[in-house]
């Protein structure tokens, strides 16, 4: 074995001083997070500030939409999990644990793996994105979200050309979610999916919080879907699964009633949903009389999404 000496060293082999700095004050700052736990780790511990970076409008952001108040949108959710009326998930959801939380990737990929949120919200950067939101009950929203696009998750695992669709599927945690207990409606766990081209489209993310705070339980905490020309039932909340699969998958709704909640879901104000008209919305927070607002088809994302459907006639796929 060669020793070297003080002497016989390169100096190409030398580190530098500063450099040296700076490897110890990285080595001093991990040491610090191990011991005292406070990495970004706690952006999921109760009653925590998020430690968000500053956050950069998304380019796909609709910059001139008016937000809708948060107070409505964080006390108007459909969570079915916890209640079929949206106004008690806000309190009955702060049951569910969230931290930690980890999302399993497989299926069509070549690097499959659980992966921490953590360790992805280390790894992507977090952008706002603000949206029309329009659920099939014909009422809707503008939210500012603050996510990731899902296409840059799915780049990590590196999808296979065999993968033709995703599914998605929430957490199962039936003792803090009274009505999986109960096997309550829809088969539990809620299941959703889109196709691969829609999954990798830049409009499509993945929301770890809105209005510059982190998600509430209420509205899908830690991670869920936002696909704004999709009606809200797409829009998967608490995600624990994403898998690359080459058939379509079959998503709670479309189970429990097929002949009204197609898997395409794409906002289209020409087609009815058998039990009401989806022409027009109530947009919420906009005051009583003067709430309802026409229907656009893809819910206005027509002119960065209708490519995808070129080759589908829309009244027969909804
Ligand atoms: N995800 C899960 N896991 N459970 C649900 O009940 N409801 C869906 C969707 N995602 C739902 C879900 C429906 S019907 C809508 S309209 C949106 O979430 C509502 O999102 P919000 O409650 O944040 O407004």
């Amino acid at each position: 074995m060669i020793i070297h000496t003080h002497k016989n060293i390169p100096s190409s082999e030398i580190t530098d001083p500063l450099v040296f700095k700076q490897r110890r004050d990285i080595i001093k700052a991990m040491a610090a997070i191990m011991l005292t736990g406070s990495s970004i780790r706690s952006v999921w511990a109760e009653n925590s500030k998020p430690i968000w970076p500053k956050i950069a409008k998304s380019e796909f952001s609709n910059q001139d939409l008016t937000s809708t108040p948060s107070e409505l949108v964080k006390n108007y959710t459909n969570y079915y999990e916890f209640s079929f009326n949206k106004e008690d998930s806000t309190k009955l959801a702060q049951n569910l644990q969230i931290d930690p939380w980890s999302v399993e990737i497989s299926g069509e990929v070549e690097k499959p793996g659980t992966f921490h949120l953590e360790d992805i919200l280390q790894q992507l950067s977090l952008e706002e994105y603000i949206y029309r939101f329009r659920c099939v009950e014909a009422w809707s929203m503008v939210v500012p979200w603050i996510g990731f696009s899902l296409r840059d998750l799915l780049h990590i695992v590196k999808p296979l050309s065999s993968a033709k669709f995703v599914r998605f599927t929430s957490v199962y945690q039936p003792d803090s979610m009274p009505n999986q207990g109960k096997n309550a409606m829809l088969a539990w766990p809620y299941v959703e999916g889109l196709r691969i081209d829609e999954a990798t489209h830049p409009l499509t993310i993945l929301a770890t919080g809105m209005y510059g705070d982190k998600l509430p339980k209420q509205n899908g905490a830690p991670l869920r879907l936002v696909v704004p020309w999709k009606y809200g039932f797409k829009s998967i909340k608490a995600i624990v699964k994403i898998e690359l699969l080459k058939r379509p998958p079959i998503s709670s709704w479309n189970k429990f009633a097929p002949n009204e909640y197609g898997f395409y879901a794409n906002v289209n104000p020409d087609v009815a949903h058998p039990r009401w008209s989806q022409n027009s919305e109530r947009l919420l927070g906009s005051g009583f009389f003067t709430a309802r607002r026409q229907t656009e088809l893809f819910n206005g994302y027509g002119e960065q999404v209708a490519s995808l459907y070129n080759d589908m006639d829309l009244r027969h796929f909804f």
